[in-house]
């Protein structure tokens, strides 16, 4: 049927009788000339048809609409110099259709033209809902095709140059903790018990270590009931790695080498190593966030300690009660932003106020050197309170220090809200630019308020720093997450291996011992019998495809995503069920639909 890619003729095939088969991306009618832009996934080549030249296929070319499906055989020849098109690979030649066959029309309206869909925006529903002609686009088709391209590096280099292997791990599995809800699965040959689908194969790659197999890898789907965001889906893809016998300094390393081969096969980008690397207590005094983007320099200065005894109450009260005082300078800010936006009302404040803020103290340096500040800040600091304030943050004339001021977890949220906020807006952020970056030496737990316990930072497998096992509630985790331009793109730890440190582990966020045992006795027992130190990592491979493709939404890069209500609107998933099939489960649902 198919002699050639349509995207794939040049001139080297002038001459040459070939047969395509594609769909009409546009058909164009030059005064008794129709062209034809034929696509396939190679991309387009222009078909020519007129009543002298190609007799033969005229009359067909002449019914033929956007999408329909068709086969053409025809002569390649080369464009006449005024139709050369350089846009286009194929731009220097065309092919002379002399017969057309018509595989499969389009019967109804569509609901948007694919041809033009890459140029005018169309509603995302729409787009979702007809998934299979967004695909069309050159752009989703594009991205499809790098996504396949980083599965390929990922494999040829984990297999080939490293000796991993793939194991699959089940679907249909127990409740892992990675933080989020589960996705539950009734079981109806075991009534009343359920399966959750895997948050991740965090347990199964232990036990694959356990057995022996020394370096596993898996593109894994992975499931979360969690709020969703445009870096989150439910059902996503990791790549998942775990080694046997490997220090961190070894693991980071060749996972350094792998994203590197990465960003050469895919983008023939050559990236610099070692990877900078930040400790997480760096990054959050620093940035405010453990995934700064490192590609613009605004950094946070903490000033609590200089604040601490002025008279300015908002400042002194936050330090005194536990808090924390930090600064984030804008060079320049005076000119770029006005006091309207920092005030209630204004987009700055409105950012500040939805990570947590209740306010945004502000000192404005004059080019005097003088300050002038909102409210009375500048009347409670002292000189010298002052002079160490400017030495501090580097400010200089025309510089805006803007404050935040309360729990640390606020004050972190709010200046780097403001920071990427403000980074965006004054074109600080070079989009060409890749920074790559570990962030080390997490805190093995944090404090879970509404549930009044510790729980682990990234999950309770991770194991403790060797320094700080006197105290492991206070601990540093064996802890790296990969962060790509501000974006969390992979995650992972050396592992516990020892019985007794996973139970310290356990007891530290609150399970009891039967608890821990009711949850996670298989693996406590496989520890038992002879597990090798581990450690591993994950990406996301969606959200690294998403990065590479310079796409907003990883749904830009997922065949069949779902939308932020977590919803198939092709499939119309989920759905509801029949009774019977509830009744076999054993299930009754609870829910009563608003009138
Ligand atoms: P973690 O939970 O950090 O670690 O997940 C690893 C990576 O997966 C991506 N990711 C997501 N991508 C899209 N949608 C989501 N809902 C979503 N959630 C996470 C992120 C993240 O960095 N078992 C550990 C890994 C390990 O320790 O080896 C784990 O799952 O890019």
């Amino acid at each position: 049927m198919r002699t050639h890619y349509c995207g794939k003729l040049r001139t080297k095939h002038i001459g040459e009788t070939v047969n395509l088969c594609g769909w009409v991306d546009r058909r164009r009618d030059h005064g008794g000339v129709i062209f034809l832009d034929l696509r396939d996934r190679t991309g387009i080549i222009q078909i020519v048809s007129d009543p002298q030249r190609t007799p033969g296929s005229y009359e067909q070319a002449d019914t033929l609409r956007n999408e329909y499906v068709v086969q053409i055989t025809g002569r390649v020849t080369q464009r006449p110099e005024e139709s050369l098109n350089p846009r286009l690979p194929t731009g220097e030649v065309e092919v002379y259709a002399d017969h057309i066959q018509l595989l499969n029309a389009v019967h109804n309206q569509l609901p948007f033209q694919v041809a033009t869909a890459d140029t005018e925006s169309v509603r995302e529903d729409l787009r979702l809902k007809y998934r299979y002609l967004d695909l069309r686009r050159d752009r989703m088709s594009h991205n499809l095709q790098l996504r396949h391209q980083v599965v390929k590096a990922i494999r040829r280099y984990l297999e080939d140059e490293q000796g991993f292997i793939e194991v699959e791990t089940p679907i249909l599995t127990r409740s892992t903790p990675e933080g989020a809800r589960d996705y539950l699965v009734p079981s109806r040959v075991n009534p009343g018990e359920w399966f959750a689908l895997p948050q991740s194969p965090q347990l199964f790659k232990q036990l694959l270590m356990v057995a022996g197999c020394d370096r596993y890898y898996q593109i894994a789907r992975c499931f979360r009931d969690e709020d969703l965001r445009a870096d989150r889906q439910p059902e996503f893809t990791q790549l998942d790695i775990e080694m046997s016998f490997m220090s961190q300094k070894e693991i980071l390393q060749l996972n350094e080498d792998l994203v590197g081969h990465i960003f050469k096969t895919v983008k023939d980008i050559e990236l610099p190593r070692p990877f900078p690397r930040l400790t997480y207590a760096e990054a959050m005094n620093r940035y405010g966030t453990d995934k700064p983007d490192t590609r613009f320099d605004l950094e946070l200065v903490d000033v609590s300690d200089l604040v601490k005894d002025s008279g300015f109450k908002v400042f002194s009260g936050a330090v005194n009660s536990g808090g924390i005082v930090k600064v984030l300078p804008i060079p320049g800010g005076n000119e770029a932003i006005s006091n309207v936006r920092i005030k209630p009302g204004g987009d700055l404040f409105k950012e500040a106020s939805e990570a947590g803020a209740k306010g945004l103290a502000y000192i404005r340096v004059r080019e005097d050197g003088d300050m002038d500040t909102i409210g009375a800040i500048k009347d409670n600091l002292s000189a010298e309170q002052k002079q160490e304030l400017l030495s501090r943050t580097g400010a200089k004339p025309g510089e805006l220090l803007l404050f935040g001021a309360g729990t640390t977890e606020i004050v972190n949220k709010t200046l780097d809200r403001l920071r990427q906020f403000i980074g965006r807006e004054l074109g600080l952020i070079d989009p060409e630019k890749i920074n790559l970056l570990w962030v080390t030496d997490f805190p093995m737990f944090e404090w879970n308020a509404d549930e009044k316990r510790l729980e682990a930072l990234h999950h309770p497998f991770t194991a403790p720093h060797p320094d700080d096992l006197n105290d492991i509630k206070t601990a540093r985790a064996q802890a790296y997450d990969l962060v790509f331009n501000g974006f969390e793109i992979g995650g992972g730890s050396l592992r516990i291996y020892q019985r007794e440190i996973q139970e310290q582990v356990f007891e530290a966020i609150g399970l009891l011992p039967e608890q821990a045992y009711n949850k996670f006795g298989f693996l406590l027992e496989a520890f038992e019998y002879g597990t090798p130190p581990h450690g591993g990592i994950a990406y996301g491979l969606d959200r690294l495809v998403m990065l590479l493709a310079g796409e907003e939404s990883i749904r830009d890069v997922i065949a069949f995503p779902k939308t932020q209500q977590a919803r198939c609107l092709l499939t119309e998933a989920p759905s509801s069920v029949d009774d019977k099939q509830l009744k076999e489960l054993h299930v009754v649902s609870t829910y009563k639909p608003k009138s």
